[in-house]
């Protein structure tokens, strides 16, 4: 099959899905509901699914076709009639994973589906199941002979959900797994943060303009601060959380992504080897801590009780299904460096946590000061550093700030800002991550995926920072619900002589 660009001029308008059936695992799941059947629906009704389209639900729940159908329209908000027509041909199996009997119903209804829709024999696997049954399904569709494709020109694909392993060793053992069953060629990675359009204009900003890239270097950027708050505690997935923590479940995968897109060095072209090549030599620069340095460049962080957003929300340790002497971390801020030309000597700070006043995801670049401000210091006690600011959610856009006269008869300089909202600019409608996603899965464009070396390279940063955290006596710095995190991380930047910036 070739390839389409979706990042590439024109392919807009003619982006449709080909023929094809889409396999979702774990078809009963929260994320199966409340992200994946929503991003089909926008996607039918953008009419980008074309007639040869056809989702085949599979869980170990005992459903009918007609009652996962019943389910995929209740679940929906208002249900259009592109979609009710598109849920009325969904087909479902019932099956235990461990089961190959499973695989082999899943297998009579997939050649039913291909002779009674024409979908041709092309298959998009979604693997919407808890992580510890990645392998295990993979493996069964092999041994079934459904891993690949017929020598017709069809496709089979396999999308994967994060977390992609626990670390670096377990990453590679599902790797292995997978590679036992299908080609790197046909296994997508997902990580929703690359299907955000901000994340994706991190590429547009730097190589489509003039302007940015000459002073995207150490010569003009002091320091670059990544901030990935939530103002949500962990709801009902206390227990999943207490496996995880923030570094796995946020830093790992998405601040890395966006750290990559950050550092990359401009591809010379915008498909998938091309911008995946760059990320990966990027991450590979990433100065990798010892255990011992962990303690000097992490904080770890969990929440006690507070106030956020006008309501009272418990400790973490007080959440359903969470150890009442937790040390799992719900924040984390650590100070990166990174060993290239490019950004030597150049700090990334970066910072995620739960439970923090407002759910905001930003890269703020701060540039150096002028050599020589020729103002008074009084006149200019308003003015801080020149800073470039990708939102990245929500109220997606970018912001320079930048100083200018305040009106008067004195010579009065004040930061000020442009803003580009992308809201504001544009009239097409920002698809969804995961609409885009799919879409990029079905249509067969990797680029937005996350390849096998970018999953080592982000899990050989972050090995050292698990091993240090699981030494029962690293601290864990508790803040108070509704705040910015704990002091400790206000000193990781105050001993530089830098503040974190207030979004
Ligand atoms: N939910 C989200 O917003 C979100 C976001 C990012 C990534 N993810 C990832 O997406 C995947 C699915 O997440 P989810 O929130 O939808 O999970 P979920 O609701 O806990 O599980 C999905 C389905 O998997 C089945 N399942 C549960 N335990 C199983 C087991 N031990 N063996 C086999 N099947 C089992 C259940 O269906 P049956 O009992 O009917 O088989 C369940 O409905 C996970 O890998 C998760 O990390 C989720």
């Amino acid at each position: 099959m070739t390839e389409q660009n979706p990042l590439a001029e024109g392919a807009e308008s003619d982006r449709r899905a080909p023929p094809c059936v889409l396999v979702v695992f774990g078809a009963s799941g929260d994320l199966t509901t409340r992200k994946l059947m929503p991003a089909l629906a926008e996607l039918a009704d953008g009419r980008r699914l074309p007639a040869a389209f056809c989702v085949v639900g599979v869980a170990r729940t005992e459903m009918a076709d007609e009652d996962f159908q019943a389910r995929m329209l209740a679940d929906m908000d208002k249900p259009s009639a592109a979609w009710e027509s598109l849920v009325s041909g969904f087909r479902y199996v019932a099956g235990d994973y461990s089961h190959p009997d499973t695989f082999a119903a899943l297998k009579r209804v997939l050649a039913e589906v291909h002779a009674a829709r024409g979908t041709g024999g092309n298959v998009v696997y979604y693997l919407a199941t808890p992580p510890q049954v990645f392998g295990e399904v993979a493996a069964a569709l092999a041994a079934e002979g459904m891993s690949k494709p017929e020598d017709d020109g069809s496709f089979v694909r396999i999308v994967i959900e994060k977390p992609y392993g626990r670390d670096l060793g377990s990453a590679r053992e599902l790797d292995a797994q997978m590679h036992a069953s299908f080609d790197e060629s046909q296994i997508y990675r997902i990580d929703h943060y690359l299907g955000k359009e901000t994340v994706q204009n991190v590429l547009a900003l730097r190589f489509a303009n003039a302007i940015f890239e000459p002073i995207w270097n150490r010569r003009y950027v002091d320091h670059v601060q990544i901030t990935v708050a939530e103002s949500l505690g962990v709801g009902h997935r206390g227990s999943f959380y207490e496996g995880a923590g923030a570094l796995r479940d946020i830093v790992q995968n998405h601040v890395l992504q966006v750290l990559a897109l950050t550092l990359m060095e401009p591809p010379a072209t915008i498909d998938a080897q091309g911008i995946r090549d760059e990320k990966v030599k990027a991450l590979r620069a990433v100065d990798i801590l010892s255990v011992d340095e962990v303690g000097n460049e992490v904080v770890r962080g969990q929440y006690d009780r507070g106030w956020v957003e006008g309501g009272e929300v418990p400790a973490y340790r007080e959440e359903e299904g969470v150890a009442a002497d937790s040390r799992t971390e719900t924040y984390m801020a650590m100070r990166m460096q990174v060993d290239n030309w490019r950004w030597a000597g150049v700090p990334f700070y970066v910072r995620t946590g739960k439970r923090l006043p407002k759910r905001y995801t930003e890269v703020a670049m701060e540039f150096h000061d002028v050599p020589h401000l020729p103002f008074g210091r009084k006149d200019t006690r308003g003015l801080g550093p020149n800073a470039l600011v990708l939102r990245i959610q929500p109220d997606e856009g970018i912001t320079l700030r930048f100083g200018a006269k305040v009106p008067g008869q004195a010579f009065r300089v004040r930061s000020t800002s442009m803003d580009f909202s992308y809201g504001a600019a544009f009239m097409e409608e920002t698809p969804e991550a995961y609409e885009r996603l799919l879409l990029d899965a079905m249509v067969g464009d990797p680029t937005l995926f996350i390849r096998t070396d970018e999953v080592e390279q982000a899990w050989r940063i972050v090995d050292p920072i698990l091993e240090a955290f699981a030494d029962p006596s690293f601290p864990v710095a508790h803040y108070q619900a509704g705040t910015w995190g704990p002091r400790e991380a206000d000193r990781l930047l105050d001993r530089d002589g830098r503040r974190w910036r207030s979004p």
